[in-house]
């Protein structure tokens, strides 16, 4: 495949918070996950330094909490102050313990240099309580909210800019679930008194592809916006935990960027898509796996819908299946970067994340290393591309028909603080390397740094590597020069840095 590079074209500029994250209080994300008191990892908070570090290096830009589904019943003031009341969790039927909550939250993210995005209470919450919560985060003095605050301990205000208002409230699945109109109504009033508890905000809402929903949304709440968040996962398994293997994933690709293209479309039509950016605010592969909870069915043992919540924390289960997904997911948010502003990896700790975390350690998953070859080494604009001579095969998806699919999915960025150019080339071929040619000027060293894995079906384990960065350097640029994209591989090829 030959790429082509328009230098004549104002590049895009893309944001880094597509590089974002959740974490949500469902299983060991956060209790056994980033919070672990007592654990000789941890530091004076309870909070994992193995874990943290391993945050920062892959420069987590926002981290997306409390929920996902556990907030439409999460009330906030009962983890924050001294005395904490443990509360039962309806959404995934649990104690939660309310050990970590707001202050802790904001001191996660302190810790690992990231923006907090609180996710607000609208299924069984109300506008005031979520105004509330803004009043206890941002206010500097004023209001019962705020003087709490300081009378934990934090005097200074938190200053969190971005809030979301709900999450899927759309779904039957979600505790306090709206219909469109009820919705439309009730963000409008949350975003009031938000808005007028701290007008420096950013507002998001819960919202899909569904256009009866998203107008309910956006004439009622829409002058309110800066973001509209969407979700989606695309291996269908939370009941069945039966992962669609290599080829079924690779076809999953296919159309990547359906939802941004159908959201682009009515803000445009709108007339809000330079108001409004896109948060795709919970994205990965696979659905995380809770059997007999999201169902009308609910489990009548813990052995029905609790203990198989572990078969999360398989990681022979992530593969280059998952990072080559990644990593066409994220080459999708950046072509679209004058829209989808804000992305959030869900979850990046246990369940299906990108770091697992064991008692004495932690794993750091496929997918890690496709955030860190991303946030580290490509750059900040998007300039006008095009290939030609695209290599194609026939996989077969997880429905069992053949499809035809593109083998490469290649982006080209360059810098805002200096020359060259960094490609991010992936190669979806489950046994075949693939050429790509750089038909383009530029000048200088050429590296490469390619995530491959010792087979397609490659991972990472406490006693196993399956899946680690390899760097070359092939020599110095020139017009036209092949670079050989191993099977199954992210690679990340920087020229003139
Ligand atoms: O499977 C996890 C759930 O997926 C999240 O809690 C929710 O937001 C989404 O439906």
């Amino acid at each position: 495949m030959k790429i082509y590079v328009n230098a004549e074209k104002t590049p895009l500029a893309r944001d880094p918070m597509i590089y974002g994250h959740f974490i949500e209080h469902f299983h060991r994300q956060i209790y056994g996950g980033v919070y672990d008191p007592g654990n000789p990892l941890s530091d004076e908070a309870g909070l994992r330094q193995d874990v943290l570090k391993a945050m920062r290096d892959i420069r987590v830009p926002v981290l997306r909490w409390p929920g996902g589904c556990f907030v439409s019943a999460y009330h906030w003031k009962n983890g924050v102050g001294k005395e904490r009341i443990p509360h039962y969790d309806k959404a995934w039927r649990v104690e939660d313990p309310n050990t970590f909550g707001t202050d802790e939250y904001v001191d996660l993210c302190r810790k690992i240099g990231c923006e907090p995005y609180i996710c607000t209470n609208a299924g069984t919450g109300t506008a005031e309580e979520m105004s509330d919560w803004v009043e206890y985060c941002n206010l500097d003095h004023e209001g019962q909210y705020a003087r709490q605050r300081i009378a934990g301990g934090h005097p200074e205000p938190y200053g969190v800019k971005y809030w979301s208002i709900g999450n899927e409230n759309y779904g039957y699945w979600e505790i306090g679930a709206k219909a469109a109109q009820e919705w439309g109504r009730l963000t409008a009033e949350a975003a009031k008194m938000m808005r007028r508890t701290d007008p420096s905000v950013q507002l998001s809402a819960a919202a899909l592809t569904d256009p009866v929903w998203n107008m309910n949304l956006l004439q009622n709440c829409g002058q309110y916006l800066k973001w509209i968040s969407i979700h989606d996962y695309w291996d269908p398994i939370h009941e069945t935990n039966d992962a669609a293997d290599y080829e079924a994933c690779m076809v999953y690709t296919k159309d990547i960027g359906k939802s941004v293209r159908k959201v682009r479309g009515l803000l445009e039509a709108l007339g809000l898509e330079k108001q409004i950016s896109i948060a795709y605010d919970e994205w990965n592969l696979r659905q995380w796996y809770h059997p007999n909870i999201m169902e009308l069915y609910q489990g009548l043992t813990k052995e029905e819908y609790l203990k198989p919540r572990d078969d999360n924390d398989i990681n022979s289960s992530y593969t280059m299946a998952d990072a080559v997904f990644t990593a066409c997911f994220l080459n999708m948010c950046n072509r679209n970067c004058d829209i989808v502003r804000m992305a959030n990896f869900s979850p990046i700790v246990n369940t299906r994340g990108c770091i697992f975390t064991y008692p004495e350690g932690i794993v750091l998953r496929s997918t890690y290393y496709v955030f860190y070859l991303y946030v580290n080494y490509l750059g900040d604009l998007i300039p006008d591309s095009w290939t030609k001579e695209q290599p194609s095969a026939l996989l077969r998806g997880a429905d069992g028909q053949e499809e035809e699919l593109e083998l490469l999915d290649v982006l080209v960025t360059a810098f805002t603080e200096g020359p060259g150019y960094a490609i991010a080339a992936v190669n979806k071929d489950p046994e075949k390397e693939q050429k790509l040619e750089l038909h383009f000027d530029a000048a200088g060293p050429v590296h490469i740094y390619s995530l491959c894995g010792d087979s397609k079906d490659a991972y990472n384990d406490v006693e196993h590597t399956g899946a680690s960065i390899e760097e070359w350097s092939p020599g110095s640029f020139s017009y036209g020069m092949r670079v050989t994209l191993k099977p199954h591989s992210v690679n990340i090829i920087q020229i003139g840095r």
